[in-house]
């Protein structure tokens, strides 16, 4: 029986989580393999709005097992936070499992990051300043700390040990520039600088998490082989999305690990063969967080009615999203990238009420050469500029359509010019924040 992925193919926020949430009906587990929490999902069950940043969206299944693959960096004390707030909202988190492989998010991760974005000043990457990068770079170099170092307070001592050792130069930096910055009475005070970072007091909090997350940590490769060779649906749930992929995204404005399906062999621990169906989630237009290229950006009326109407801010750092219209030689790209088996379109209520609407079928470079396809060279995508063509606009609401039929002609001819474009199905559509306003295509399976 499938293992199915749903992943994001633009820049994030396509609101995969909802996806999620409706695919994972008859799943009996949903795997997260890659992000931190960086990500943020937000559903709205019953008119209670859920926020997860680790947590994979398929918490809300008490029936299923919901996991976080060895792929994923974790913070510990994030991590409990969601779970006690599950807890509190009356929503059992027994079936949550946290491999034992995952590496951890430490507290020098965190300032790392910070002064990684300072040093960089104008040029910072935007990142969410939670860690992501610094503990990813930790693992490539053998000096991550994973979530099993956690039960044994020898190892994880020596290891930490090990992993402050060369962060001293950067941190005493990071807090020269700091106080040099609090002079001037500029300090960036999103993220609390403790610059005694002490490894006794370090190691006390860390194996205090491990105590409280060791009935959660599990082999999760073993879990995801028992259900796929008992037949039932695993679903991989994508983090972030393909254009901000380490390897394939618009680097460096990329986060630090890889959103695409593929990735998720290696974050949950299962062969290709394992994964049938791949669900690329898009938005109806772009949004993006962060610096980076961004070919159809709009600073005009169309994009402040996206941010208004799609209340377009970060659910993780609250952040206003940059936005615009959707970019289809991003998409093809996307698509192509993941191996996409069919698209959920999301926010598509977003658009009512525009005159037309625009999608970028095309570039052009600086020098006036025609790109149809997403160029491989970074600095001709910063200079790209977008072809579009105009399609006619809805007046209507659509957020009570839940046929295809219900919606009106314009909003149709939008769903089928995108999904001929990219030659995959549009098999589910979102109409609005809700579990059930969506419509299942006639493309749908
Ligand atoms: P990092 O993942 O915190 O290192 O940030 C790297 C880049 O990825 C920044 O541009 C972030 O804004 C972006 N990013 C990370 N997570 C998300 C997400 O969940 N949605 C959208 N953008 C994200």
């Amino acid at each position: 029986m499938p293992g199915l992925a749903i992943v994001g193919t633009q820049w994030g926020d396509e609101g995969k989580g909802k996806i999620t949430d409706l695919l994972a009906r008859d799943a009996s587990a949903i795997v997260r393999f890659q992000g931190g929490n960086n990500a943020g999902h937000t559903i709205v069950r019953d008119g209670e709005e859920f926020k997860f940043h680790l947590i994979p969206s398929g918490i809300l299944h008490e029936d299923k097992y919901c996991v976080i693959g060895n792929g994923v960096v974790v913070d510990p004390k994030i991590l409990l936070e969601e779970i006690e707030g599950l807890r509190k909202a009356g929503i059992s988190v027994s079936n949550l499992r946290v491999s034992s492989n995952a590496h951890l998010i430490m507290p020098y991760h965190i300032l790392l990051d910070t002064a990684g974005e300072l040093k960089l000043g104008k040029l910072s990457i935007g990142t969410t300043r939670r860690g992501i990068g610094p503990s990813y770079a930790d693992k490539a170099l053998r000096l991550g700390i994973r979530v099993q170092d956690l039960l044994d307070e020898k190892i994880l001592r020596k290891k930490i040990m090990a992993a402050l050792d060369d962060k001293q130069q950067a941190l005493r930096e990071l807090a020269v520039r700091r106080r040099k910055l609090q002079r001037e009475g500029e300090a960036d005070d999103e993220v609390p600088i403790d610059d005694r970072l002490d490894l006794h007091s370090i190691t006390e909090d860390y194996l205090n998490y491990g105590h409280r997350l060791e009935p959660y940590i599990a082999d999760t490769a073993r879990l995801c082989w028992s259900e796929l060779d008992a037949g039932n649906k695993v679903i991989f749930e994508g983090a972030q999305a393909a254009l901000l992929d380490l390897d394939h995204g618009t680097y460096p404005f990329v986060t630090s690990s890889n959103p695409i399906a593929g990735a998720a062999c290696v974050g949950a621990g299962v062969g290709p063969t394992d994964i049938e169906q791949v669900w690329g989630v898009v938005k109806a237009y772009t949004t993006r967080v962060g610096a980076g290229p961004f070919p159809t950006e709009l600073d005009d009326e169309a994009g402040r009615h996206m941010s208004e109407r799609g209340h377009e801010f970060g659910t993780t750092t609250g952040r206003p999203r940059r936005c615009g219209w959707l970019d289809l030689v991003a998409l093809r790209y996307a698509v192509r990238l993941n191996g996409t088996t069919a698209l959920a379109m999301t926010k598509l209520d977003v658009l009512a009420g525009l005159e037309s609407i625009k999608v970028a079928v095309r570039y052009r470079s600086k020098a006036g050469a025609v790109l149809n396809e997403f160029p491989y060279h970074q600095s001709i995508l910063h200079n790209a500029t977008p072809e579009y063509v105009e399609l006619a606009g809805f007046g209507d609401e659509i957020s009570d359509c839940r046929k295809e039929e219900d919606l009106p002609p314009a909003a149709r001819e939008y769903l089928t010019f995108v999904s001929d474009f990219v030659g995959v199905p549009i098999a589910l559509v979102g109409v609005g924040p809700g579990r059930e306003q969506v419509i299942w295509t006639s493309a749908a399976v």
